[in-house]
This record gives C-alpha cells, structure tokens and sequence, in this order.
C-alpha cells in the first residue's frame, strides 16, 4: 500500500515544525503534492498533557487523508502509546522523528540521537511496530556525525524491524542544514534495502526534484524549505501558465490560503500566523525586506496589511510584465 502511496505522487511537502500545519499543508495538496505529514508531534506530550500547541500540531483537515503524523520520542513505553492515540486518531501513516538535529531535543535522546544507539532504537521501533497495525515510517539523516554516518546500516536494522518505508535526509546530525546533502547516500540505500526510499534534501525546484528521482532512484522525494512561501513547487501545470494566469492563480490560492487560516487558528493566533505566511509569500519580492518589516511592524489591523501585501504582489507582477514587454520591442 504504501509504495504505491509514494508513487502515486512522486514529490511531496517534507514535515517542518511551525510551517506545515494544516492550512499549508492543504495549500500543498491543491497543488500536487503527494500525501502530507505533520510537523513533529511530542509523544510525552500527546500521551500525558494534550496541550493546546499539540492539539493544533495533531489536528488535520479530513480531505488531507490519507495523512502520515509524525512522532517525536525516545521511550518505548510512551512512543508506543502514542503510536495507538494517533491511530485512533486517524493517522493512516505513523512516521519516527529521527533526524531532528536541535540540542533542545537530541539531548533528551530524541530526533536524531536516535541514531547513536542502534540496538536501544531497534527496541523501540519493534515495540512501536507491535502495536501499530497501519504503516509505520521513519526519518532519518545519514547519522550522527561524520565518524559515525551509519544511515546503511540503520536502514538494513529498520527494515529488520518491519519499517514500510524510509525517508532520507543525508546530513548528519552535526550538519544540521549546513553543506550540501549527500545524494549519493540516498542512492547506496536504495540499492541495499528493499522498501520504497523517499529522497529529500536541497530540492529547490521541479527539476530538482528530478534528477534526484533519477539520479538516486529512489521511489519520491520530500521538499522542504523551497515549498515555504512556495507551495507551487509541487504544480507542474503552475509552472507552465502565462505570468497573468500566474498571478491570479497566486491571487486566489494565498486568499484561501488566509481564509483557511482564519478558520483552524485560535483568536489569538491567526493575525500572527497569516503574518508568518505573508512573510514567507513576499519571498521574491524586490521589496521583500521593506514590507516584511511592515506587515511584522504595524498596529494596522490584519486586513489592511493583507491589502497592502495584495497590492504589493500586483505591483511585483506589474513589474515583471512590464519588463517583459520592454524586451518584445
Ligand atoms: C523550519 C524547519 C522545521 C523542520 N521540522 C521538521 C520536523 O518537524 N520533522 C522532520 O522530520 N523534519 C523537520 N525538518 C527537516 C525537513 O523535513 C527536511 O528534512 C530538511 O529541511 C531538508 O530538506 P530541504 O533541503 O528540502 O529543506 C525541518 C526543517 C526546517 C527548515
């Protein structure tokens, strides 16, 4: 089931925390990305204290189905608890944090530290696996740090333990996000385990995305950073309009876009949540850095600051059309 879930739609919107909620990951969905995951979800604090930061992590649209949630920990008792909380909550997916590079983190054995005991996580998947009777998948980078890049040999271990599918992210944990990922590890991995391999790291573009399908073979890829602000990543029919079509197609996504998060934040978080996303969509704006300021800035109320973010976008457009013209005489 679950290759076929990768191949249906071979790109997809990587997990990123404070990004991909539910409102962007629908953004995603409309426009052809594969299945979404959420950001990572805090087993201890799903199992013990549903705080309203994890309900909002935890929640989903149903048209995001069939959805992969993901889980961050490291006790087996309560990871495998929590993996039983999110069936019941409707995951169709259950994927392991295992890459999380962020000291916060790892210095409680979560994230990535899982990587650095091989035989304590192997524990633990198993007894996830145990109870969980729907996919179970992991994310991992290719190890700890560069004496211990141990990413083959981890993927041979989750597979052993019955993992459907495995998420590469080739950086090691000392890497954070720095230098550029190493595809080549993807491509070893797919030629040393049999589940379907998902492919991530520095895709910026279509292309990207591409030739690290080919050049790896592995079974999709995961896009992170380049869909923030940029949920067209994932549109090949995007790519291919006329920059008029372009711009209303920009126009009526980020409108919905608002409204949806109108929709799913508490009061008190909306305006700060649709700010965060105007930042991201003024990305390639000349003025980018101008009206960021603004918009984080300004007591106006948060209509006026969408109008304003609107009209600038046009402007942008406005500009791009112009010189396009120029170039035709
Ligand atoms: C702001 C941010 C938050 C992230 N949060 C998560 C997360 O919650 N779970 C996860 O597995 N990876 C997380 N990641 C890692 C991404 O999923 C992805 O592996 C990484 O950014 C590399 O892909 P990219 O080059 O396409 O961005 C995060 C990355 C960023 C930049």
């Amino acid at each position: 089931m679950i290759k076929k879930l990768l191949e249906k739609n071979k790109m997809r919107l990587a997990p990123m925390a404070g990004v991909t909620n539910s409102p962007f990951r629908e953004m995603c969905l409309l426009n052809n990305s594969g299945f979404v995951t959420t950001e990572e979800i805090d087993a201890t604090s799903l199992v013990y204290n549903r705080s309203i930061r994890t309900k909002e992590i935890s929640s989903f649209y149903a048209r995001e189905k069939p959805i992969a949630m993901q889980l961050l920990g490291c006790d087996i008792k309560i990871m495998s608890e929590a993996s039983i909380i999110l069936q019941e909550m409707g995951a169709d997916i259950i994927d392991i944090n295992m890459g999380c590079p962020v000291p916060k983190i790892t210095k409680k054995g979560k994230g990535s530290a899982l990587m650095k005991d091989i035989f304590e996580t192997s524990k633990l998947v198993r007894s996830m696996r145990n109870v969980t009777n729907i996919p179970l998948t992991a994310k991992i980078r290719s190890g700890w740090n560069e004496e211990n890049e141990n990413a083959v040999e981890f993927s041979k271990m989750l597979e052993d333990e019955g993992v459907d599918a495995i998420t590469v992210h080739p950086r090691t944990r000392n890497q954070r996000y720095e230098g550029l990922s190493k595809w080549e590890l993807i491509k070893k991995i797919v030629a040393e385990v049999k589940i379907p391999i998902t492919g991530n790291g520095d895709i910026k573009s279509f292309n990207d995305a591409k030739a690290m399908l080919d050049f790896t073979r592995c079974n999709s890829v995961m896009i992170g950073r380049a869909a923030i602000g940029n949920p067209w990543i994932f549109n090949d029919n995007y790519q291919k309009l006329s920059d008029k079509d372009k711009l209303n197609k920009i126009i009526k996504d980020i409108s919905n876009h608002i409204e949806l998060m109108k929709d799913f934040f508490t009061p008190r978080n909306i305006d700060l949540q649709i700010k965060k996303q105007l930042a991201y969509y003024s990305k390639g704006f000349k003025n980018s850095k101008e009206l960021r300021f603004k918009i984080f800035r300004s007591e106006e109320k948060i209509d006026n600051m969408i109008e304003y973010f609107f009209q600038n976008l046009r402007e942008n457009f406005q500009t791009i059309e112009r010189n396009l013209e120029t170039t035709k005489i």
